[in-house]
């Protein structure tokens, strides 16, 4: 058979900053061992400014837009935080461009983990298997801002807007994942104070309708944020928007013992976006010490959600469960000794060719 790009399912790698170079390294040892996929390299986030002037040049918007899946590991960092477009803005010109309106994080805490949860043994032994879905490209992210003066002061707003629409998509993108799970979704909001939140509310309502074997529950997010850590084994499904996702899944990661360990995927566009949820952690960078499972799980979310390659998926996440059992980098390793981000690459890429191998 003819073998060419064209038979090959094309992924653009942005590595980024900080530790992004060092993660990426470790997805694409993995990646490495399976057949049929193309990597393409483009310059994203601060490297990308330092080059170009733009966080997304448009040769790498291109390149993303008419790829098979987009991995990325990390943007951002200090040294372009007085920039006029920062890296974080391309990032969500990049969500926005491939409209990658359902992002998708799941936090799950490992047996081996759960000594060094933050959390008390009895709440943890209860277990966590958390799946947030984030909106991911409206509400306040995107909506209308500025910056004035007034009686000789500044000011600055922002706004969180909501179209039924943006609602309805990513509610059903909920229902559908809780059908394929417990059948029960938390919808988080703000709806007593929030008039944005009063339509979702009222849109997830309606959506609901629609799925009568699903039990909804809503709930408001500063209790929200106390619940996941009083007894987060009461969620499942926990469906809520831009913002309060962005802060309940770095609170969520953290029941898992790190945030390194969260990975997610970014769905609604015809090309799907894999990212771990850490930012790019510049204090670490070049010093062999991030941890690289968020990503490594990434490129297995990209695996199942992009190619249907629900084994191989499986099989990343059991290699990741395997070395955590024998090497912890320092974020994880309960004040053991630890591995550099190099070796627990290399011991879950070791594991992911052994069990490719054995698992038929
Ligand atoms: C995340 C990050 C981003 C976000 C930043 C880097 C713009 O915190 O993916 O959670 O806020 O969405
Ligand atoms: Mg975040």
């Amino acid at each position: 058979m003819h073998k060419g790009r064209q038979n090959m399912k094309n992924i653009v790698l942005l590595k980024g900053d900080g530790i992004g170079p060092e993660i990426a390294a470790q997805a694409v040892k993995v990646l490495s061992l399976l057949k049929g996929f193309a990597l393409q390299e483009e310059d994203f986030g601060g490297c990308a400014i330092d080059k170009t002037g733009e966080p997304l040049p448009n040769g790498t918007l291109q390149a993303a837009l008419g790829a098979d899946a987009v991995l990325l590991a990390a943007v951002g960092g200090p040294k372009w935080d007085a920039c006029p477009k920062r890296p974080e803005a391309g990032l969500l010109g990049l969500r926005s461009a491939l409209k990658a309106y359902a992002n998708l994080r799941p936090a799950v805490i490992y047996e081996d983990l759960k000594r060094i949860s933050p959390l008390k043994d009895e709440i943890v032994s209860r277990g966590v298997d958390i799946m947030v879905v984030r909106e991911l490209t409206g509400g306040i992210y995107f909506g209308k801002r500025g910056r004035g003066t007034e009686d000789g002061a500044e000011y600055a707003y922002d706004t969180e807007k909501y179209s039924e629409k943006e609602i309805e998509r990513i509610a059903r993108m909920a229902f559908d994942i809780a059908l394929k799970r417990s059948k029960r979704i938390c919808s988080v909001d703000k709806a007593n104070v929030l008039e944005s939140s009063r339509l979702w509310r009222s849109v997830v309502n309606k959506v609901s309708q629609d799925y009568p074997e699903v039990k909804l529950e809503h709930m408001y997010v500063d209790n929200a944020a106390m619940q996941l850590v009083r007894d987060p084994s009461q969620f499942d499904v926990l469906l809520t928007s831009n913002m309060f996702g962005d802060i309940l899944s770095d609170e969520a990661s953290m029941l898992t013992g790190s945030i390194g360990m969260l990975p997610s995927a970014s769905l609604g566009g015809k090309t799907g976006l894999y990212e771990p949820i850490h930012g790019s952690a510049p204090d670490i960078a070049g010093r062999d010490m991030a941890n690289p499972i968020g990503m490594v799980l990434s490129l297995g979310m990209m695996l199942k959600y992009s190619f249907n390659m629900d084994r191989e998926s499986l099989l990343i996440e059991k290699a990741v469960r395997g070395a955590i059992a024998c090497a912890r980098t320092i974020d994880i390793s309960g004040g053991c000794k630890s591995v550099g981000c190099d070796e627990m690459g290399d011991i879950i890429a070791g594991n992911f060719e052994r069990l490719l191998r054995e698992d038929v």
